[in-house]
């Protein structure tokens, strides 16, 4: 270590941060947040990694002796946090960064800023010290530097993306898309809401579907119908009932017994006994909804024998009003993916080509980017569920060794992730991403939360998220949210949220060696840019005139 990058002495030392005492003034010029400091550790060989946290000046007052009147003198201060050691030797290996703290400095160690070329050799020490590199950006601190993220783990431990909007996020999932899409196997979903990852169809290994559209047929290529009786009971009841209604527990109990019966008849018909023994209400087997809703017609019209004359049977008049429900969303042009009564979408076969049109098995079409711009925003959550829920399935259902790892990155999550759910349809949606959250590891399947409101996407998911890209956030909700994720002593690390330039993003958790700030790199294909830029578009001539065929398609619920 150069001495004369030697700035202070270690004051006092706590769990993961110590202070430093800066004893060269002239340094303190080049001292800034986020700097990496080196301190002598007690073992030869090693050496301490801290970052700088804060620079503080404090007065004290200090007699020379007894006689004189004290000295007000001034004393530089620096707050470090301990991230790692530097091992210079380790069997055959030189110069090794490891992210455990072997000793804790002693007081009095001396510190050494890192600066120049000790920096970038440093800063490559961390590059090339990922094994599984996935390449995101440079490192602002030294911008010859690779950062480098660990792939594997990346997505061992589910990662968030998070920051204002217009900070960047579409972008880094953009980046992040355009190195995995270069893996020969790549297996990856993208749940894109406004359609903004069209230009992404240009990658090798990248397929674009959509969630079919009022006017969409089952025939067409990557349209994807979500037919009703893929939804788990709990599912479609949260959609067809209404809890308020007096009759409530009985329209649920028919709706259950009638699908039971009507899968049944399925399975009969397609001679299915292996399935027939240990099917439940939930197993995803077509039945028809016609035969459903006949049959909630007759017990709502039904008339039994009484003593003298016929009477009103036991659910007489009491399933009107859940018919209704069933029929209006039969009818609604906007639920035509899952409502849609294509033969083809009934066929018991059916379920294997729609995951085999979701995840891929070396196909060499495993980035699968699925537009939900025409998905009604009341049912979203729900549709969003019920894909992972399917997905989560598959992956447990799959024997060990055929499994294959698979990522959903889930855009604009506050959305269909909510931190407050208002019930229902939410909450169904909901427990399914929790489970993968919870269990989708011993599966692999990993998730990728994006969203531009942390404090608004559910807690549970979020805390168990191991890595972090947290790009500029304003908000002092979402910025508190984001530093109580932050390990402990990198508390102050989110401080720089606010501050941070567009692009550039925090990174933290067990993907990166080094908690860094990164600019991001520009991905070669940009997403469609969700910018507008107001006072130039007014500047502009404007010839189309939009409003006729935007009109017409509010009415066809088609763009
Ligand atoms: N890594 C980057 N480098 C340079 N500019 C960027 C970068 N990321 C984003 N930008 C700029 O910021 C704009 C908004 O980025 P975007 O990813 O769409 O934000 P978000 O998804 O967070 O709303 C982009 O159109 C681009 O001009
Ligand atoms: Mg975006």
């Amino acid at each position: 270590m150069e001495s004369d990058a030697w700035i202070g002495k270690v004051q006092s030392v706590d769990t993961g941060n110590i202070s430093v005492r800066v004893d060269k003034e002239e340094l303190l010029n080049s001292v800034q947040i986020n700097q990496i400091v080196q301190i002598r550790s007690t073992k030869t060989g090693e050496k301490i990694v801290g970052l700088i946290s804060k620079i503080m000046r404090k007065a004290i007052s200090e007699k020379i002796d007894e006689s004189s009147e004290p000295d007000l003198i001034v004393e530089n201060l620096m707050r470090v946090n301990l991230v790692g050691t530097l091992i210079e030797k380790s069997g055959i290996y030189e110069n090794i960064f490891k992210r455990t703290l072997n000793t804790v400095p002693s007081i009095d160690a001396d510190c050494f800023l890192l600066q120049g070329e000790e920096l970038s050799s440093f800063m490559s020490i961390i590059s090339s010290g990922s094994k599984n590199p996935l390449k995101i950006g440079k490192y602002t601190i030294s911008d010859e530097s690779d950062a480098n993220l660990d792939g594997n783990k990346f997505f061992q431990r589910h990662a968030v993306i998070v920051g204002g909007t217009g900070s960047g996020k579409s972008w880094t999932v953009a980046n992040i898309l355009e190195k995995a899409a270069n893996l020969q196997s790549i297996n990856s979903l993208v749940f894109d809401l406004h359609g903004e990852y069209k230009p992404l169809e240009d990658l090798p290994n990248t397929t674009l579907l959509k969630i079919a559209g009022p006017s969409d047929n089952p025939n067409e290529e990557n349209i994807v119908f979500l037919p009703y009786w893929l939804l788990s009971y709990d599912e479609i009841e949260s959609m067809l009932l209404d809890r308020s209604d007096s009759n409530a527990p009985n329209q649920s109990r028919t709706l259950f017994d009638l699908i039971v019966e009507n899968k049944k008849e399925t399975l009969e018909a397609d001679d299915k006994q292996n399935v027939l023994d240990n099917f439940t209400v939930e197993s995803p087997i077509p039945y028809d909804i016609e035969s459903v809703l006949t049959g909630l017609e007759h017990k709502d019209r039904e008339m039994v024998p009484g003593k003298r004359d016929e009477k009103q049977g036991p659910l007489h008049g009491k399933l009107t009003r859940f018919i209704q429900r069933l029929k209006s969303k039969k009818s609604d042009k906007r639920l035509n993916f899952i409502f849609n009564s294509g033969d083809s979408l009934q066929e018991y076969d059916w379920l294997v080509s729609l995951v085999n049109s979701l995840l891929d098995f070396g196909n060499g079409k495993g980035v699968k980017i699925i537009d939900f711009s025409e998905v009604p925003s009341d049912i979203l959550p729900l549709i969003t569920g019920l894909i992972g829920r399917l997905i989560f399935s598959i992956q447990q259902w799959m024997d060990d060794e055929l499994r294959h790892p698979v990522a959903l990155f889930c855009d604009e999550a506050h959305l269909y992730i909510p931190a407050n759910i208002k019930g229902g349809m939410e909450e169904k949606g909901l427990a399914s991403f929790e489970r993968i959250a919870k269990e989708g590891r011993k599966y692999g399947l990993s998730l990728v939360v994006i969203s531009q409101r942390p404090s608004d996407v559910n807690k549970t998911i979020l805390s168990q998220c191991g890595n972090f890209i947290a790009m500029r956030l304003t908000n002092p909700d979402d910025q508190n949210v984001i530093k109580r994720l932050f390990p402990d002593n990198l508390g102050d690390f989110s401080e720089m949220l606010p501050i941070l330039d567009v692009g550039e993003g925090l990174i933290v958790g067990d993907a990166a060696l080094l908690p860094s700030r990164i600019r991001i790199d520009e991905p070669s294909i940009r997403p469609n840019s969700a910018t507008v830029d107001f006072w130039d578009e007014w500047g502009k001539e404007k010839k189309d005139k939009g409003i006729e065929q935007a009109v017409e398609a509010l009415r066809r619920q088609q763009k």
